[in-house]
């Protein structure tokens, strides 16, 4: 290996090491463990505009957006009934150790399959139908409501 590669791995290392060090400083908070994730995604015929809308009329933001850096929060669809203010932050540690970072996850939308599913279910926003079929967002993770 030469020398260049050699710096450029361990350029690799150190932002693993800074990225996860990130995750975990941000992760503290009420956990609920065993939480089963799926992913929405927007229907073109459902709105003209193909900007889907959140509980409070705010556009929808999906995955994508977020790890491309066009959004600062992913949005999370939770169970009505549990009363979760609108965008409270949660975290997801399995998907901040996929990604190598921090995803910013609110709670800001809710929806009919959700009602009486409480704590053990999360639907994730993603951008397109094939995005939602994506293993990393149909797993089972621990949710942490940041404090
Ligand atoms: C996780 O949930 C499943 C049902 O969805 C259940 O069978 C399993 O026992 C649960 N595991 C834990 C550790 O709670
Ligand atoms: C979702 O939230 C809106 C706004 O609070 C409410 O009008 C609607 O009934 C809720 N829908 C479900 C399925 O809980």
């Amino acid at each position: 290996m030469n020398f260049n590669a050699l710096i450029f791995l361990m350029f690799l290392k150190c932002g693993n090491i800074i990225g996860t060090i990130d995750s975990e400083v941000q992760c503290v908070g009420k956990q609920y463990k065993n939480v089963s994730l799926a992913a929405y995604f927007p229907s073109p015929q459902d709105d003209d505009d193909k900007t889907y809308r959140d509980m409070k009329g705010k556009k929808l933001r999906s995955l994508q957006e977020y790890l491309n850096d066009r959004s600062d929060f992913v949005s999370l669809a939770m169970d009505e009934r549990l009363g979760i203010a609108y965008g409270t932050k949660v975290c997801i540690p399995e998907l901040n150790k996929y990604f190598g970072y921090y995803l910013n996850f609110e709670v800001r939308d809710n929806g009919t399959d959700l009602l009486g599913m409480g704590y053990r279910r999360a639907d994730i926003f993603v951008r397109t139908e094939m995005d939602s079929y994506d293993s990393i967002v149909n797993k089972k993770v621990t949710l942490i409501f940041v404090k």
